[in-house]
């Protein structure tokens, strides 16, 4: 059997839009740039995903989750730097009004979009932070910002998660929640988009020992990933080296083999202590730990954060899950390959016909199963046709009820990726998921 892997994004554009998995944000007013909906089966996947991240980092000893508000006081970005310094540098094309960000193109070449030469204008900083107003009156004092990042409101949090969980360093702080940034050159689908969801980790370190921790996070970091299903042969670390932000002594991002080429899904950086001293500083509050294992020394910690885009990970879940057996063939099938615990349905119950006393059958092991799982009831076209629909969703197992289970209390379960059948007794069947799943 010969396979072909996704190739070009459109891939996934199109399936993503005909089984229900993404749909273009606004779309009876032709679309809002650059903003996704997810659908049915793209928030199951989504909320599979959020769950992964959130057991593998929060069930754990030295790591305590949160769920910060997404407006926070304008001074904290005054603090983090984020209203000063979040720009990037743009140009307009005078002929077309096309925006572009000036690094990411020749500035003397031609415009991309009507070919104008010359025309372009300085390069001017553009803040991607969105702006709103809070409260009645619309003023310079009333502006707040969507936040570009969730990372903030851990290091506001710091000290209240710090005493109230009574948590010694190091110890870490989770959170997943929407971000948002005016991205100048939006676009590959949801790889940048301008409202996106964060996965972020802010381990609180003893100064002086944030590479041990580097060390560790980089390692279970990669590790999710893998666990994930995405091959070990598309995932490669890119050392940011020397090239670092003005905070940070060390960066490592995990990148991923996208259609579109290598880029980045996770940044694994050391932020030293710039973010909870400038918060100090412009808060006026002490922020110090207090080190009762060292003589009640008082310091800020270190921060190694972890930060992963949600969406940017199902992206890179969904193209490597993309699979075409037998291409040109008449066998030809579109399997997406999710590992189960990522799938959007689990299960697929599907009476071979319509007739009543198999519908009644296969209702009833519908309403079981999904008690545990989420479930589909597939009753629409041949079996075949159902069968190809459930393997381009990428539901693990396909259960049939048919005329012999009437008789048998059997039934037959097909497995999505090697297609083989088996007969399984109707109380056997969700300690045969259980097993087959380990869920
Ligand atoms: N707190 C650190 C931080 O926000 P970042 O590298 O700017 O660092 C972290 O963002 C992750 O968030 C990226 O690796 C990417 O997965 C995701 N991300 C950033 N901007 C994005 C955008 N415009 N659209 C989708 N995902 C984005």
């Amino acid at each position: 059997m010969s396979n072909k892997s996704v190739e070009d994004m459109n891939e996934i554009v199109s399936l993503s839009k005909s089984r229900g998995f993404i749909f273009q944000s606004s779309e009876i007013y032709g679309g809002l740039g650059s903003c996704w909906d997810y659908g049915p089966l793209g928030v199951e996947l989504k909320n599979n995903i959020k769950d992964s991240w959130w057991k593998a980092m929060t069930y754990r000893e030295d790591v305590e989750g949160i769920d910060a508000s997404i407006l926070m006081h304008p001074q904290v970005w005054k603090a983090s730097g984020h209203v000063d310094g979040f720009s990037d540098p743009m140009v307009d094309c005078k002929e077309c009004n096309s925006r572009f960000r000036a690094d990411k193109i020749d500035l003397n070449a031609p415009c991309e979009k009507c070919k104008a030469k010359d025309s372009f204008t300085e390069p001017r900083e553009f803040n991607l932070m969105f702006e709103t107003s809070m409260g009645p009156v619309k003023d310079s004092a009333s502006v707040v910002y969507l936040r570009p990042e969730t990372a903030q409101g851990i290091f506001t949090n710091f000290l209240n998660v710090q005493k109230t969980m009574r948590k010694k360093l190091p110890f870490g702080i989770a959170q997943i929640g929407k971000a948002f940034r005016n991205e100048i050159t939006p676009g590959n689908f949801i790889f940048r988009t301008r409202e996106f969801e964060q996965m972020e980790m802010q381990y609180f370190v003893t100064p002086g020992t944030q590479m041990d921790a580097m060390e560790k996070w980089k390692e279970i970091r990669f590790q999710w990933h893998l666990d994930n299903g995405l091959d070990a042969d598309k995932l490669r670390w890119h050392d940011h080296g020397t090239e670092l932000a003005h905070y940070a002594d060390a960066a490592f991002d995990i990148e991923y083999k996208f259609p579109i080429g290598w880029d980045e899904m996770e940044g694994i950086h050391s932020r030293t202590d710039f973010d909870l001293s400038r918060h100090a500083e412009h808060s006026g509050k002490n922020l110090n730990y207090v080190d009762v294992q060292d003589g009640n020394k008082k310091y800020l910690p270190y921060v190694l954060e972890t930060s992963v885009g949600c969406d940017r990970h199902l992206l890179a879940i969904m193209c490597n899950a993309y699979t075409v057996e037998n291409p040109g063939e008449k066998e030809e099938r579109v399997v997406m390959k999710f590992k189960p615990h990522l799938a959007p349905i689990k299960v697929a119950v599907m009476p071979l016909m319509k007739k009543e006393p198999l519908q009644d059958a296969a209702r009833l092991i519908l309403a079981n199963l999904q008690k545990k799982y989420k479930c589909e009831y597939d009753i629409a076209g041949s079996i075949g046709k159902r069968y190809r629909r459930q393997d381009e969703i990428g539901t693990p197992y396909c259960v049939t009820i048919d005329y012999d289970t009437l008789e048998d209390n059997a039934v037959t379960v097909r497995d999505r990726d090697s297609m083989t059948q088996e007969r399984i007794a109707i109380t056997e069947l969700q300690t045969y998921l259980l097993n087959k799943f380990g869920f």
